[in-house]
C-alpha cells in the first residue's frame, strides 16, 4: 500500500458505518480534529521553479470538494511563492468555471491537447486573475476523450506525455478529477506522484474508498511505481455534530498519519466563492476556510 507514513504496508481494513464502539472521544463532545493539530514548518522560500511535482485529487464519489481543493490548495501554494498549474480533467468544467473561466465558449481546451498532436498544453494554457496560478481548462468536449483514448497507443500516458511540456515551468501540477474511476482517471494516476482524497465527513463516505485505494495501486503496479497517498482530506467538517466528528475519527484509525491534520470545515462562503469565479484566498482572504487551504498547503509543502 503506497501511503505516506505507512511503510509496513496495507491491511487496512476499511469501515463503512460507524459503529458503537467506534469513536467515544467524539462522542463525548471531543473534537478529534483540534486534538491531532500540531505546529506546522513555515514553508521555505524558493529561489528557481520547477520541475513540477504532480498530484492528483481524485475520489469517485460526487461532490466531495475536489474541485474546491484543487483550486484553493492551488491558490494557497501560490501564496507562498510556488508557481502552481491546475488541470481541469473533467467534462463539468467546474475547476475552469470557479476561477472565471468561460470555458463552455473556448475552442481549444485539455480535449485538443490530448487528442491532437500539433495541440501543446501551451497552446490552451490559460493565465488565472491570481497571478501564479494557470489553468488548463476543460469543457464538454473532454466527455468524448475517454472514448476515443480506448484506441490510442499508450492511452493512459497521454496526460503524462502532454504535461512533459509545461512540467518544467510550475512547482506544483495539481489534476482535479471527475468522479469516476475510468480512463481520464487513470491518466491522472499515471501522471501523477502524489494523490490527495477529498472525503466527506458523512457516513456514507469511507463506501467506495477502498476500490479507489485499489485502482491507485493497480496504478502503481502496473504503470507508475512513483504514485503514492500524498494524504486524505477531511472536507466539509461540522464540529458540532457528533456524527461529523465520529466519521472522522473512523477515518484517522483506517489511514493514520495519512490523513491530513488539517480538516475543511462546512461553510457557505465556499459555495460563494464558486460564483464569485474566485479562490477563498482571495474572495475571503481573513475567513477560516482560507486559512485551513493555507494550513493545508503547509503540509503539503513539508512532504
Ligand atoms: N467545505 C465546504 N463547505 C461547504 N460547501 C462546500 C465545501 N467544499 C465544497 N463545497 C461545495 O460543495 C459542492 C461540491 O464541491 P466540489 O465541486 O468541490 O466537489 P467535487 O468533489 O469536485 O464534485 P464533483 O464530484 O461533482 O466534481 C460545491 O457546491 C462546493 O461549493
Ligand atoms: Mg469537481
Amino acid at each position: 500500500m503506497a501511503m505516506r507514513g505507512d511503510a509496513a504496508g496495507p491491511a487496512v481494513a476499511l469501515p463503512t458505518d460507524t459503529g458503537p464502539e467506534m469513536g467515544a472521544a467524539a462522542s463525548r463532545g471531543l473534537d478529534p480534529a483540534r486534538a491531532r493539530v500540531r505546529p506546522l514548518p513555515e514553508p521555505r522560500p524558493l529561489t528557481q521553479h520547477g520541475p513540477a511535482r504532480v498530484v492528483a485529487l481524485c475520489n469517485q464519489k460526487g461532490g466531495v470538494g475536489k474541485t474546491t481543493s484543487t483550486i484553493n490548495l492551488g491558490a494557497s501554494l501560490v501564496e507562498y511563492g510556488r508557481k502552481v498549474l491546475l488541470v481541469d480533467l473533467d467534462p463539468q468544467g467546474a475547476l475552469s468555471v470557479g476561477l472565471g473561466v468561460p470555458a463552455q465558449n473556448l475552442d481549444r481546451t485539455i480535449y485538443n491537447a490530448l487528442m491532437e498532436r500539433r495541440t501543446s498544453l501551451k497552446d490552451v494554457l490559460v493565465h488565472t486573475d491570481v497571478p501564479g496560478l494557470d489553468l488548463i481548462p476543460s469543457n464538454i468536449d473532454l466527455s468524448a476523450a475517454e472514448v476515443q483514448l480506448v484506441s490510442e497507443v499508450a492511452r493512459e500516458q497521454t496526460l503524462l506525455r502532454v504535461l512533459a511540456d509545461v512540467r518544467a515551468d510550475y512547482d506544483y501540477v495539481l489534476i482535479d478529477c471527475q468522479p469516476s474511476l475510468g480512463l481520464l482517471t487513470v491518466n491522472a494516476l499515471t501522471a501523477a506522484q502524489g494523490v490527495i482524497i477529498p472525503l466527506e465527513c458523512e457516513f456514507f463516505s469511507l463506501r467506495g474508498v477502498a476500490l479507489l485505494v485499489d485502482t491507485i495501486e493497480k496504478v502503481k503496479e502496473r504503470l507508475n511505481p512513483d504514485l503514492e497517498i500524498s494524504g486524505i482530506l477531511a472536507t466539509m467538517y461540522d464540529t458540532r455534530t457528533v456524527h461529523c466528528r465520529e466519521v472522522f475519527s473512523r477515518v484517522v484509525e483506517a489511514f493514520g498519519d495519512t490523513v491530513f491534520q488539517t480538516v475543511i470545515q462546512r461553510t457557505v462562503r465556499f459555495p460563494e466563492t464558486t460564483v464569485a469565479g474566485q479562490p477563498i484566498t482571495t474572495w475571503a482572504p481573513t475567513s477560516s476556510g482560507a486559512s485551513a487551504y493555507r494550513d493545508l498547503a503547509k503540509e503539503v509543502l513539508a512532504l
